[in-house]
């Protein structure tokens, strides 16, 4: 369970009264406090109704937007607004990227904040996890803000030329592992999944199909630590900084001389497609 510093210290009444407190009664009253956390976690989770696969169909054309719409395209707020919109929060401005983009460019300017990327990697390399595999749990979901939908095979395509095979297999195969518990390395079906995709979702053949290709492949467990490291990465209170990886990045990414979407590879138009996604055409 996360805790949060600052609202721990509060409900203890600060700073100088955690101070006057002797090791009992601090434990004590941590415990009082993740007690009532979970508490209110399960209450939040009762109260949340989950959809049917049939009910979240019927919500499609009430949108004003597709469910797979990239980051990029539609503002994150309106993707969690459940209501038919149109009038919701506006796509901030972009900001010029350098005439040769790096990689480490496309996350300050375009994926940031990628909280959910930066922490995955680090919680990734803290777990002991080899470079390779950091690099992939820090792309693992980049496919998604060109699309949401088969964001695997997405963001496997967009860093092929320019990682090694395991790198873009595991990425591409995270996708359809992440339907699929393996309790060996403790992974379970992700709770969100159920409000995602209904709680009768079954995942569609070719996703079936990608799951039992990769659990019989040498790389397999490649692309599984990508889900174990990604499941826990969403921590609201911690700030990770892409430099934290430039290391790697510079040791395990082929970064074009000419710059991301300036080079002639056969994906450089959709890294082309993030630098300016406001053309028309
Ligand atoms: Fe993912
Ligand atoms: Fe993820």
């Amino acid at each position: 369970m996360n805790i949060n510093q600052k609202e721990l210290a509060s409900s203890l009444g600060g700073e100088a009264s955690i101070k006057r407190m002797d090791h009992e009664a601090r434990a004590d009253a941590l415990e009082d406090h993740m007690s009532k956390q979970l508490d209110a976690a399960v209450a939040a989770r009762r109260s949340k109704v989950d959809h049917t696969v049939c009910e979240l169909e019927t919500l499609v054309d009430k949108r004003g937007y597709r469910r797979g719409a990239g980051k990029l395209m539609v503002h994150e707020f309106n993707m969690r607004d459940p209501e038919p919109n149109g009038t919701g929060s506006k796509v901030p401005r972009l900001a010029p990227m350098p005439a040769k983009p790096t990689l480490v460019d496309f996350f300050v300017h375009r994926f940031d904040p990628a909280a959910h990327l930066l922490q995955s990697a680090r919680l990734a390399k803290k777990n002991g996890a080899s470079e390779e595999i950091v690099l992939a749990c820090l792309l693992h979901d980049a496919g998604q803000y060109l699309m949401r939908a088969e964001h695997g095979y997405w963001g496997a395509q967009l860093i092929e030329p320019y990682v090694s095979e395991r790198v873009a297999f595991a990425v591409k195969y995270h996708q359809a592992l992440r339907f699929y518990p393996d309790p060996s390395v403790g992974y379970e079906y992700p709770e969100a999944y159920y409000g995602m995709f209904g709680v009768d979702y079954v995942p569609a053949p070719h996703i079936k199909a990608a799951y039992d290709y990769a659990r019989n492949h040498k790389w397999y467990m490649d692309a599984r630590l990508v889900t174990t490291n990604d499941l826990y990465a969403f921590d609201p209170n911690i700030e990770v900084s892409v430099d934290e990886f430039a290391d790697i990045i510079g040791r395990h990414f082929k970064q074009p001389t000419e710059g991301l979407g300036r080079d002639t590879t056969p994906v450089t138009h959709m890294w082309r497609t993030m630098i300016n996604p406001d053309a028309p055409l």
